[in-house]
């Protein structure tokens, strides 16, 4: 328990409005998480894996409708909707609690409420946050364990009166008397689901989901969201990137720092295995990264987890050997398929089905008769950062580890070259504000081939107006002296031939990119000065087998026609942003539209 009068206050006030059975304090001892483990599985909510093959790991089903993050139930209810931005939902915080409250009464009937004190990042760093979530499901807990830090050192830390975010989650679905769940993952209806964040109060309401990004509310929430208001206004940076660590064959180091939308291989990236003789890539993290300038001018960064919440299809022993050494024990799954002995699989794990399998909804399921995938596509593993055979021996350093360079990019099989670096500071944040993928499948309501801007890969996650956080981006110039800035570069894995065919085999080969961006930041590393930034000299990356001198000359040359189009579509997207946008980027576009122009 705590001495800290706030965080009882807080506490008691939630008990009060949610009236659970009962309130429990989490430690965060194995014991505990042993404890709710089998809680877990003896309400049938959870199925204990192989053994042998997977020591101490657990699958659960969610509800079918609750399986993503809900965008469109995701709400930044600052008091103005002007300071949301156009790119945020937003309802009137008062008229958003009244609503919540209303839902929050008596919400937590028949069950335990779980108080979390957690740590984003190493407890104690000067980078690091604390917060306390209040949940009723078992399932928030166990997977906050793995992927903060949880328990009695963070009380310790909080003291009588530290600061702490306050989260409070609900899966909104009371139990009458006598009433249980019968293992089926409770939820409430997609209309009721809200997960809200009141950024000038630094806190966050969840209410409906028990899913990933909307329950674990350290992670998009807190991390990302409200950390992003705290960061714009203390100066610092709370970003949607992986942080990697990558030494040369001289046992030199650089970190980098890479932002991606997702499904564009960020947790592959993290922990890539280099096909290139003497290089080594580590991970410090591979999804979220708060970065602070140290003394000597330099930009640290931490990684606020202390796990990963990675999606499961695909990953496999050929794209991500190093996740899948992660998640042997000790480690969560969501979502996936169960073998006939209990172990899991899922679309593109490396092999095929053995035999019949149950899938994501329960249901027997056959590689030959099957109509949909046995794992649902946004099925997920959770697993403890500290099993990752690649995590670097610093990634927990209180101090962070310093940027020397910053990597955008996106899924974009026209246009954008393999790599390219940017003219200085302002034009790197132009190119960050740019980034997106190419619309590929008519899910989203875009337009096939399309580009759905994802700046700064930010765009579902950035808890203010994204006209302010560009701003605050080009601000950051004037924090340290420009030999002391990252570098800014822009990466594209996914160009194709205009027959369909991939030009780059990605993976393990994009250590080649990553040599390049090194030499870069030391100031070698053949480049020439282009309309769009520097690029490599065509032979300044060495070709992977298979990849013909042709096709590297098509993925590192300026194809005049399509940045032409790119920059129609750009001005497009700027627009929303209203004169919010910095005039900076307006100008970037200018000049990179007369640099084409007289190119
Ligand atoms: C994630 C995401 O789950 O970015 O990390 O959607
Ligand atoms: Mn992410």
């Amino acid at each position: 328990m705590t001495s800290h009068p706030k965080l009882q206050q807080w506490v008691r006030e939630i008990a009060e409005m949610c009236k659970p059975d009962s309130v429990y304090w989490c430690d965060g001892s194995k014991e505990e998480y042993d404890r709710i483990f089998k809680l877990a599985v003896d309400g049938g909510y959870a199925i204990p894996l192989n053994r042998e093959k997977r020591p101490d790991c657990l699958l659960f089903r969610s509800d079918v409708t609750d399986v993503a993050r809900v965008e469109n139930r995701t709400y930044i209810a600052s008091r103005t909707k002007e300071n949301a931005g156009p790119t945020n939902n937003w309802i009137d915080p008062i008229e958003l609690k009244k609503t919540m409250k209303e839902l929050y009464n008596g919400c937590m009937k028949g069950r335990t409420m779980y108080v979390i004190p957690f740590s984003m990042g190493p407890v104690g760093s000067n980078i690091a946050k604390i917060g306390v979530e209040i949940t009723d499901s078992p399932y928030v807990v166990l997977n906050m364990i793995i992927v903060t830090r949880v328990g009695t050192k963070v009380l310790e830390v909080l003291g009588t009166d530290g600061e702490f975010i306050p989260c409070l989650h609900s899966v909104g679905k009371p139990l009458g008397p006598g009433e249980s769940d019968n293992g089926i993952w409770p939820c409430a209806p997609l209309d009721k689901k809200y997960i809200s964040h009141f950024p000038e109060e630094r806190t966050i309401w969840s209410y409906g989901s028990g899913y990933g990004g909307n329950a674990l509310l350290g992670k998009k929430c807190l991390a990302l969201r409200i950390a992003s208001v705290i960061a714009h206004d203390e100066g610092w940076l709370a970003e949607h990137m992986l942080i990697l660590k990558i030494t040369n064959p001289q046992g030199e180091v650089k970190y980098i720092a890479a932002a991606f939308p997702s499904a564009c291989g960020k947790t592959n990236l993290a922990m890539l295995v280099p096909t290139i003789p003497g290089w080594n890539v580590q991970t410090i993290g591979d999804d979220i990264a708060w970065m602070k300038f140290g003394a000597d001018g330099r930009l640290f960064a931490i990684n606020p987890e202390s796990g990963f919440f990675g999606v499961a299809p695909g990953t496999s022993a050929d794209s991500n050997p190093m996740a899948m050494e992660s998640m042997r024990k000790d480690s969560i799954f969501t979502n996936v398929a169960l073998t006939s002995d209990n172990d899991v699989w899922w679309e593109g794990i490396g092999y095929d089905a053995p035999g019949t399998l149950i899938d994501w909804t329960g249901n027997e399921w056959n590689a030959e008769t099957a109509a949909k995938p046995a794992a649902h596509p946004n099925a997920r593993f959770t697993a403890p950062a500290s099993q990752c055979p690649v995590i670097a021996p610093e990634w927990e350093d209180p101090r962070g580890v310093p940027i020397s360079a910053f990597l955008f990019g996106g899924r974009r099989p026209h246009t954008i070259p393999l790599v390219h670096q940017s003219r200085n500071w302002v034009h790197g944040v132009f190119m960050g504000s740019i980034a997106g993928s190419e619309v590929t499948a008519a899910a989203l309501d875009l337009k096939v081939g399309t580009v759905r801007r994802d700046p700064f890969a930010m765009l579902p996650f950035c808890g203010y107006h994204m006209g302010d956080y560009f701003r605050h981006w080009i601000g950051m110039e004037k924090k340290t002296s420009t030999d002391r800035l990252p570098k800014i570069f822009f990466v594209n894995w996914f160009r194709k031939s205009d027959e369909g065919k991939w030009l780059w085999p990605g993976y393990g080969e994009n250590s080649r990119v990553l040599k390049w961006v090194f030499e870069r930041c030391d100031g070698t590393g053949a480049a020439k000065e282009t309309a769009i930034g520097f690029m490599p000299t065509v032979d300044a990356i060495e070709r992977p087998a298979g990849v013909s001198g042709e096709d590297m000359t098509e993925m590192l040359s300026v194809d005049k026609k399509g940045w032409i189009k790119e920059i129609v579509s750009i001005k497009e997207s700027y627009a929303r942003f209203g004169d919010r946008l910095p005039r900076e980027l307006l100008d970037e576009l200018a000049e990179l539209e007369s640099r084409l122009k007289n190119a």
